[in-house]
């Protein structure tokens, strides 16, 4: 897994739920509101049962904002097939999931290779074992906390192992979380070593979204502090 520092807290707001006929106003209110990066849900209506948006979107919003990180979320079958035009579109991470893909480490070589860092996806069923042995190959872990397809479901606590197991085994690694992360759940993905925080509705639905960015920052910030001190 690639990195030799300490993983830093990123926040970066899933706009699934916010209102997409204004998409580009959306994100820049997301990204002055404090967000580190944004996160950018795709689905297929084939591995999720939900549909969303792709590459067309994605490169009218980068002129929009040039400098802003995109973590394309691939909730898509044959992840493979759209790894050129999330490039070309301007994407800076692309986010598979291991489920959807039948060669992950040519997958991930390929998406390397185009520029873009490399997320890979579990999807509450799934073992962390079933991408170890391709831990060179990525740089973002995400370990989804619900069913991926929906924003707005309860968090799953019971991810939280999967979290601690990879930030002891793999202490450079980006871990994401998604799924039912907000003011009340943030500590415990905190506390297990997240790094890289996806809220939705959390954030795009609350009045000041720049208080609960700050107060999920808060969280991660103190957690990260204490592990060091620990160390
Ligand atoms: C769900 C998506 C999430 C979703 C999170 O499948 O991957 O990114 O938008 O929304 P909340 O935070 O509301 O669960
Ligand atoms: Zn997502």
């Amino acid at each position: 897994m690639s990195g030799h520092s300490h993983p830093s807290c990123k926040i970066g707001p899933s706009i699934l739920c916010a209102d997409l006929s204004c998409l580009a106003d959306e994100c820049r209110r997301m990204m002055q509101s404090g967000a580190d990066y944004l996160h950018l849900d795709v689905m297929d209506g084939h591995f999720v049962p939900n549909l969303t948006f792709g590459h067309p979107i994605v490169k009218c919003l980068r002129p929009k904002m040039p400098d802003v990180y995109f973590d394309m979320h691939m909730m898509v079958q044959n992840p493979e097939k759209w790894v050129e035009s999330m490039a070309d579109a301007g994407a800076n991470q692309y986010t598979f999931h291991a489920e959807a893909c039948e060669d992950i480490p040519t997958l991930c070589r390929k998406i390397q290779e185009s520029g873009m860092r490399v997320g890979v996806g579990l999807k509450p069923g799934t073992p962390v074992e079933t991408i170890l042995p391709y831990s060179d190959l990525f740089d973002v872990v995400l370990i989804m906390t619900v069913e991926p397809g929906f924003g707005g479901q309860s968090f799953m606590e019971d991810m939280m192992s999967k979290v601690q197991y990879l930030r002891t085994n793999f202490p450079y690694l980006d871990i994401e979380v998604d799924g039912g992360v907000g003011p009340s759940t943030i500590d415990v993905c905190a506390e297990a070593g997240a790094n890289m925080i996806v809220s939705g509705t959390a954030i795009t639905g609350a009045s000041d979204p720049s208080q609960v960015i700050a107060l999920l920052r808060n969280s991660v910030e103190n957690a990260i502090q204490k592990s060091q001190l620990e160390r």
